[in-house]
């Protein structure tokens, strides 16, 4: 076990204080955690306890708003700090995974599926990203109206089927969407009750989610036994589980650990970096001289297709995107559990205590950012980010857990806005952009824009 980023001795500290404002508006605070974190941290501070009911029901959770507070709770290396809130067991109603597991069960997982997602291996699936944005684009009749969010949903199952399922997932985006937000949406309801009914109580919910998931489970046996069928099959996450052998048994993994896992990528994979390259279509259309410059760049590079050596040449769509993930963090708030008392921001947390990291406070806080609420991919330039904490913006993560998937998303998104602005002209139509919180912060609502094909 390596050292943790607790030093301090906790009963050195004072005690976080308490949110002292009424049970309801509490409640509302954790279950709308993006907006409901400010409020917290307006009120109480950037590290504060709120109780919603009696501790052997209803832990204590802990709002965690500073960069302190985030780097204290997120980057320690050991279990002291873990993934054992109630979201991520509640989580693993779609099984074990390496998004919830423990840590002792995570390390062996996340060492054997790291060396798919380093930044020289996603290259290699560019193509898929760039080819599929030329798909969507070409697809768009000029002069119409579409729907963002359904189409980059559309576009990031295609990409992620393609690149690491060796499967044609795109075309059945609006089929298996309603499953995807349900079985999400189910665990994250439940995690966020104060008192929960036991998951085995055959309730309409429940029923509603075992069927979303049975047909969740079909894509992804439908990836598994293709790629049983014909091995050589370009399924490269497929075929990573598959030689992956259990450090618990020394035996190959089981078709349920490998279903388990395949369902989270399939998940995590392609929802997160569609809310991302909506919000930043969004934030353009109604931002013509920020979309001009994504568009110039782009074109700069010729109409052939683009590719990973281009992403140096990119770098405002690069700062475009950057600007999305602050204003609209995907992982709007990171959940763990104090596994011992912990310090936070020089605060004392006990044992037991559900630690939320609030990241769209982070990211909106007017003591960390100028101007917060404005659109300002500018923000993000070398010269201006020079100096900035590491720990205020804290889109994919931090510390060991962070997300396996940003070089991918990223590179994704990147190649994604680039040519889908290269090839069209965006024009938002709501003034609005509306939030839901499924489990991550997707948009809530359809996303209407016209598009107009460029000379
Ligand atoms: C813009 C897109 C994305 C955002 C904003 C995002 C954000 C995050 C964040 C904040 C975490 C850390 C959660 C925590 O600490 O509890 C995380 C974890 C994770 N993400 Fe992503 N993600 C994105 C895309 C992806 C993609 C493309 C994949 C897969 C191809 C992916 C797979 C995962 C997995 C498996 C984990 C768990 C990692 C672990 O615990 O070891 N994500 N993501």
């Amino acid at each position: 076990m390596t050292a943790t980023a607790q030093v301090a001795d906790p009963q050195a500290h004072p005690l976080a204080p308490w949110v002292t404002l009424p049970w309801l508006q509490r409640l509302r605070a954790v279950t709308a955690y993006h907006t409901g974190a400010e409020r917290i941290r307006d009120v109480s501070g950037p590290v504060a306890l709120i109780k919603l009911g009696p501790r052997r029901i209803t832990p204590v959770a802990a709002m965690v708003t500073s960069p302190q507070g985030a780097r204290d709770v997120l980057a320690g290396t050991d279990a002291a700090i873990d993934k054992e809130m109630i979201v991520h067991v509640e989580s693993r109603l779609h099984g074990d995974n390496v998004f919830n597991m423990a840590h002792e069960q995570w390390l062996p997982r996340r060492r054997a599926l790291q060396p798919l997602f380093t930044k020289q291996h996603v290259a290699t699936f560019s193509g898929h990203m760039a080819g599929a944005a030329e798909e969507l684009a070409a697809s768009w009749a000029s002069g119409r109206q579409v729907d963002l969010d359904q189409d980059c949903r559309t576009l990031t199952l295609r990409v992620i089927g393609r690149s690491i399922f060796g499967l044609e997932l795109g075309e059945r985006a609006g089929q298996l969407g309603p499953h995807i937000t349900r079985i999400l949406l189910y665990p994250s309801r439940r995690a966020l009750r104060p008192v929960r009914v036991p998951a085995a109580l055959p309730t309409p919910a429940r029923w509603r989610f075992r069927k979303s998931m049975a047909v969740i489970h079909q894509v992804v046996e439908e990836a598994l036994t293709a790629f049983r069928a014909d091995p050589s099959r370009d399924a490269p996450l497929v075929r990573r589980l598959v030689q992956t052998t259990d450090p618990a048994t020394g035996q190959p993994l089981t078709d349920k650990a490998i279903r388990d896992e395949l369902i989270t990528f399939l998940v995590a994979g392609h929802d997160t970096t569609a809310t991302t390259l909506t919000y930043a279509l969004w934030a353009l259309g109604h931002h013509t001289q920020m979309q001009d410059r994504v568009a110039a760049e782009a074109s700069a590079l010729g109409p052939r297709m683009l590719t990973v050596d281009d992403v140096p040449h990119l770098s405002y769509t690069v700062q475009v995107i950057h600007e999305a993930l602050r204003l609209c963090p995907p992982a709007a708030a990171i959940g763990r559990l104090a596994m011992t008392d912990i310090v936070v921001d020089g605060f004392r947390i006990p044992a037991g205590t559900n630690l939320i990291v609030g990241t769209y406070a982070l990211h909106r806080d007017p003591a960390l950012w100028d101007d917060p609420q404005r659109f300002d991919p500018d923000r993000f330039a070398a010269h201006r980010s020079k100096g900035r904490n590491r720990w205020q913006y804290l889109p994919f993560g931090a510390g060991p857990r962070s997300c396996i998937g940003d070089h991918f998303a990223m590179l994704e998104a990147t190649l994604g806005l680039a040519t889908l602005v290269r090839a069209v002209e965006i024009c938002s139509i709501d003034d609005e952009f509306p939030l839901a919180l499924p489990f991550t912060m997707t948009a809530g609502g359809p996303i209407p824009a016209t598009v107009h094909h460029r000379a």
